[in-house]
């Protein structure tokens, strides 16, 4: 089922990388269909990440993700855009093994005055008295994990740049 032009092209990284954002650019610039984890949970759930953490708790929305993960593995031809913890279960990494996989990277000090300016899109584990000492734990905690995937830093470039890099990698190693 799976041919190798058509693999799926999966974007990992910590939170505020920009991963939706690039995301949707490369799916534009590929004529791919895009898939943000975190918004198609949110639509078949019918409430927000934050109301799932808060009703049903980070475990519930964990085993969200992987049944997610399970149901794309299946595909192939996307763009998917994931939450900053997906790629990082070792489940959800075995069923779309057979994908691109990208980790888009930022400096801590960026990282954190990106998501401490965004009021918008609230994320649970952020909401803490320090969310600044939150992030630099949390990335400590996950710095091995995210570095099992080709890296690609983000740090003063424009997502379309970024999108650009990514389909630059992709042809040259296709
Ligand atoms: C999370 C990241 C969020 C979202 C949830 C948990 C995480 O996605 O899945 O709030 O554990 O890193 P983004 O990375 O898109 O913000």
């Amino acid at each position: 089922m799976h041919n190798k032009d058509n693999k799926n092209i999966i974007l990992t990284g910590f939170m505020g990388t920009g991963k939706t954002t690039v995301g949707k650019l490369l799916a534009k610039k590929l004529q791919r269909e895009f898939i943000d984890t975190d918004a198609l949970i949110e639509t078949r759930q019918g409430r927000t990440i934050q109301a799932i953490f808060a009703e049903s708790g980070e475990a519930a929305f964990r085993q969200m993700e992987t049944d997610i993960a399970r149901e794309l593995g299946e595909k192939e031809g996307l763009v998917i855009s994931t939450g900053g913890r997906f790629m990082l279960n070792p489940a959800n990494i075995q069923v779309l093994s057979n994908s691109w996989i990208f980790c888009l990277v930022a400096a801590p000090e960026e990282l954190v005055a990106r998501l401490t300016r965004d009021k918008e899109n609230r994320r649970p584990l952020l909401d803490v008295p320090d969310p600044g000492e939150r992030i630099i734990a949390l990335l400590q905690e996950r710095q091995k994990g995210y570095q099992r995937f080709i890296q690609i830093t983000t740090d003063n470039k424009p997502p379309e740049d970024v999108a650009k890099i990514l389909l630059e990698h992709i042809t040259h190693n296709s």
